[in-house]
């Protein structure tokens, strides 16, 4: 017969529907059955792309060439298998943020810390399971400031047959924050980090890629949410801006928060969501009853405690009804208040807000004892200038630096998990991180003369099932700052925080070990502490860094090494054979 066609009518209809299916999601190439999950193929073409936003056109270094890059949708318990392709002159990689990883720590993405970067004409393909795991995450490129323009969703839907903790939503939405550069933000780190100052900011924000009617030129560009009246919709909300925490809010609709950096939380109801880089958090926003004939703006401009500059801009988007019977521009509109800039108590109440579910099906593991003990000092510093060469950091004769206990970290120019996994940590790294200062001061009290800081590229050992605490302490040198601490490889717990120094004596007995919030990423109060567990489960080296480019670029990050366990389970499996070489 040759080639043939299908016949029967259900087989025609299921193979139109394929390949409408395709050229929906052309980034979904295959979806092979497999026992418990299925492995979702995705090709990643990291190439230029010509974008204009504020009437400024620029090349940008993308996913397949789009602004934000594509969705990333699968099951918990899928397999997902990406091959990156490099086509542009920048080295690059992929971090799956808040996936574990477990056993798959070659796949986690972080230059020069689990692999070396992807060159020129090169490719990889990450390939992993997500387990245990369900909702809201992103992914973004992990190398320089990158992630400015590679970044996108990955969005983990509970197992078929799997409901969600709460109501049904009508829909789902992803709203992914960013920021625009009108000038190459590349340029921007290269020249703060040879001058030593602080880096320019950023031009707008955007909510899926767009600034919004608030910004010059750019009504066009514009996220418009069309909704029905009297339905519940899921607003998967990801923080992906560089350097900013932000505040979100929607004219007159509350939100619900159910769930934050892809774990269920006791649902709560806000007007006003906080929410840090490399944070997410799903929220349910029911709709009016009746169409209101009415335009809400949903608005998000920044929370900032620092000394530096800020993007101070908003971002706006619309909410509309979608059977608002009145012309647009007759229909009133309503705008949302945000709390000001600086609101700390505000964000501290916020942040005390989100618990575990902590139930039979989603328990709340929080370890309840603890074998190793840790104190991190995080905030910024200064390095000399170096001779023959005028800086403009601190005191206008220094250059920006940001630590963790002091130590700035350096990036190796080989992969610490290579090194680690094959027994050659000699020259590459040093293994005697300080687990608490090793110089004690009045760490949010007036800062220290001296702010200069010590550099190197230091780990901590941890063997495998420790049960771990870390406090981390914000300090004053160089201003007070919140900073968005993010762990890869784990979830952590948030057992504790406050304004002021940490006090051992006494905090400890306030630590919340029934309930408290899961998470990938949490800010350091401004002038203040929070402290976190985790069980290192996990054997790999792992990444702890401020989500703040501006401050990782400084060095505020440390390397975790968490040894392999006795059982086969609990050991780190050979790398893949296309792991890239620096
Ligand atoms: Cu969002 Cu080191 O990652």
């Amino acid at each position: 017969m040759g080639a043939s066609l299908p016949s029967s009518p259900a087989v025609v209809v299921a193979f139109l529907f394929a390949i409408a299916f395709l050229c929906l999601f052309p980034d979904v190439a295959v979806a092979k059955a497999k026992h418990a999950g299925v492995t979702r193929h995705y090709k990643f073409d990291i190439r230029l792309q010509n974008v204009t936003r504020l009437c400024h056109t620029k090349s940008l270094v993308t996913v397949n060439g789009k602004f934000p890059g594509p969705r990333i949708i699968a099951r918990e318990g899928d397999r997902l298998v990406v091959k990156v392709v490099n086509h542009v002159p920048n080295n690059i990689t992929i971090h799956w943020h808040g996936i574990r990883q477990l056993q798959s720590g070659w796949f986690d993405g972080p230059s020069y810390i689990t692999q070396c970067p992807i060159q020129t004409g090169q490719s990889f393909v990450y390939n992993f399971t997500i387990v245990g795991q369900r909702g809201t995450l992103f992914w973004h490129a992990h190398i320089s400031w990158l992630r400015a323009t590679v970044y996108g969703p990955l969005i983990i839907l509970p197992k078929q047959n799997a409901s969600y903790p709460f109501l049904k939503p009508y829909k789902e939405v992803p709203i992914i924050f960013g920021e625009w550069w009108n000038v190459d933000p590349e340029a921007v780190i290269k020249q703060a980090l040879q001058t030593g100052a602080g880096p320019n900011v950023s031009d707008a924000y955007t909510i899926n890629g767009l600034p919004g009617p608030l910004y010059n030129c750019s009504k066009k560009d514009t996220f418009r949410l069309k909704v029905k009246p009297g339905k519940t919709y899921l607003l998967r909300l990801i923080n992906a801006a560089l350097n900013d925490e932000l505040f979100f809010s929607i004219a007159n609709h509350s939100l619900t928060v159910v769930e934050a950096d892809a774990i269920y939380v006791k649902p709560f109801t806000t007007n006003v969501l906080v929410i840090t880089p490399g944070q997410t958090t799903n929220v349910l926003l029911k709709t009016k009853p009746h169409d209101p004939n009415a335009t809400f703006f949903m608005l998000a401009r920044p929370y900032f405690t620092g000394l530096g500059t800020f993007d101070n801009s908003t971002v706006a988007g619309i909410l509309e009804y979608d059977n608002s019977t009145s012309a647009f521009n007759k229909r009133p509109h309503f705008k949302p208040a945000l709390p000001a800039l600086n609101a700390t108590s505000f964000v501290m109440n916020f942040t005390r807000k989100f618990k575990s579910l902590a139930t039979a099906k989603f328990p709340a593991n929080v370890p309840q004892t603890v074998q190793k003990r840790f104190f991190f000092t995080v905030g910024l510093g200064s390095n000399p200038c170096p001779k023959n060469q005028t800086c403009q950091g601190p005191n206008n004769s220094s250059k920006f630096a940001a630590s963790i206990n002091n130590i700035s970290f350096i990036l190796p120019t080989t992969a610490l998990l290579q090194a680690h996994f094959f027994g050659k940590s000699n020259g590459i790294y040093t293994t005697d991180f300080p687990s608490v200062p090793l110089q004690p001061f009045n760490y949010t009290g007036t800062p220290p003369n001296n702010t200069v800081v010590s550099n190197g590229t230091k780990a901590i050992v941890l063997p495998f099932n420790t049960s771990v605490e870390v406090v981390l302490q914000d300090t004053s040198i160089l201003g007070a700052e919140s900073h968005p601490l993010h762990l890869h490889g784990f979830n952590f717990y948030v057992v504790g925080q406050g304004f002021g120094n940490f006090n051992p004596n006494k905090d400890p007995a306030n630590f919340n070990v029934v309930d408290p919030a899961e998470r990938n990423t949490v800010g350091v109060p401004s002038g203040g502490w929070v402290a976190i567990r985790f069980l290192a489960d996990n054997p790999g080296v792992w990444l702890m860094h401020c989500h703040f480019d501006v401050h990782l670029s400084w060095g505020l990050r440390m390397a975790w090494i968490v040894q392999d366990g006795k059982l086969p389970n609990q050991k780190l499996p050979p790398p893949p054979a296309d792991l890239p070489k620096c």
